[in-house]
């Protein structure tokens, strides 16, 4: 008899998350039947969407996330033993999977699929560079924004999963000017000395306006918005006629009560008179182009056009500890848990 670990809610998250929020129980696994495989969580992804998304769930549900597991018993044969998959399946560390069945929490994501061995670079890279926050900057980059050689980029949330990925994209496949937008001395540095960027601003202490127009002396053409509020209305009275924006997280404002969000700057006036196009996602539009992502990413890396970074929190007990610091920007590239 498997025994599984999980994180279950007993609390809905207000303002910042609480480790009270939720708790960690033991679960009597059944046997496998015809059909059926049984996974054990190798990494798990900590995630800002688990924020927002969580609270729109019934308390007592496995906390929502996906990870790496490792299929160690199967009566299916198209799942043997010793390959690897990434699932949807919550902060749990074993789990029973039918592939027909619906999972216990229908998230808008793909179901379980097999990962290929990828050699010398960590499996961990199926949650980071090479699964979701991967595609979602393939993606959400150059279908949204339609980028020109020569054409300067900001992107905030810069040091982060998606926005560390979006700027070498767009510097080192599309030739762009690139310049970042994050939260430390360190990971500014970082992002101009290692990944290339032309320069990067720490948004806790530089005043974005002035810093930027010294950045950016010709306007911005290109803005990849991960963070939404104060810092995007700014950054939107600095672009370029016809600039486009692709808004692909608003994590400023996850912690806060929807009913009275924080105010900001009105930005209507630069999409008037610049004739701005801005557009919303959410990356599972590409569903149907998943695995053409991971290629392509994984190509790059391959190539060195793009270097990835994770923060890694050992152990499965330490998965609120994770995902509350990542929330707080403690961590530099993907963050995740290593069980
Ligand atoms: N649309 C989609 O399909 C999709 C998919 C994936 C992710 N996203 C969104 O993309 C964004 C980045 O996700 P990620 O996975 O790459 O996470 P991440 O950037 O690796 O981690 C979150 C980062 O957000 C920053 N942050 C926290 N509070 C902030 C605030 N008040 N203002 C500005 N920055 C703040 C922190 O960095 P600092 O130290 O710089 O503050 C932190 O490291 C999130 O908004 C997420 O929801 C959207």
């Amino acid at each position: 008899m498997v025994k599984a670990k999980k994180f279950v809610t007993v609390k809905h998250f207000q303002g910042e998350p609480k480790p009270s929020d939720l708790k960690l129980v033991e679960e009597e696994l059944k046997p496998i039947t015809d059909g059926e495989f049984l996974v054990e969580a190798e990494y798990l992804s900590v995630d800002p969407y688990m924020r927002p998304y969580a609270v729109q769930y019934p308390l007592g549900i496995t906390m929502i996330g996906s990870q790496v597991a490792k299929i160690i018993e199967s009566k299916n044969p198209d799942y043997p033993v010793g390959k690897r998959i990434v699932g949807y399946l919550g902060w749990r560390t074993h789990t029973v999977i039918n592939p027909n069945m619906p999972p216990e929490i229908e998230l808008p994501s793909q179901k379980p699929y097999l990962i290929s061995d990828i050699g010398d670079l960590p499996p961990s890279l199926y949650l980071g560079v090479l699964g979701m926050p991967g595609n979602t900057a393939y993606f959400g980059f150059e279908k949204l924004c339609s980028p020109k050689s020569g054409e300067t980029l900001v992107v905030s949330g810069a040091a982060g999963a998606v926005g560390s990925h979006v700027g070498q994209i767009a510097k080192n496949v599309f030739g762009l000017t690139v310049i970042g937008i994050a939260g430390s001395n360190e990971k500014c540095k970082w992002l101009v000395d290692e990944l290339g960027f032309d320069s990067a601003i720490n948004y806790k202490t530089q005043n974005i306006s002035s810093a930027l127009k010294k950045a950016a002396p010709k306007g911005v053409d290109i803005y990849f918005d991960n963070v939404g509020g104060e810092i995007s209305s700014t950054v939107l009275y600095q672009m370029n006629s016809f600039g486009r924006i692709s808004v692909c997280g608003s994590i400023s404002s996850y912690n806060e009560d929807h009913s009275s969000l924080p105010k900001c700057t009105q930005i209507q006036a630069a999409m008037v008179f610049k004739q701005l196009k801005m557009e919303g996602f959410v990356v599972t539009r590409w569903n149907d182009q998943w695995q053409e992502g991971i290629q392509k990413n994984l190509q790059w890396i391959r190539e060195g056009k793009v270097r990835y970074r994770e923060t890694v929190t050992k152990g499965f007990e330490n998965m609120f500890e994770a995902f509350s610091e990542m929330l707080k920007g403690k961590n530099v590239g993907k963050a995740i848990v290593q069980v």
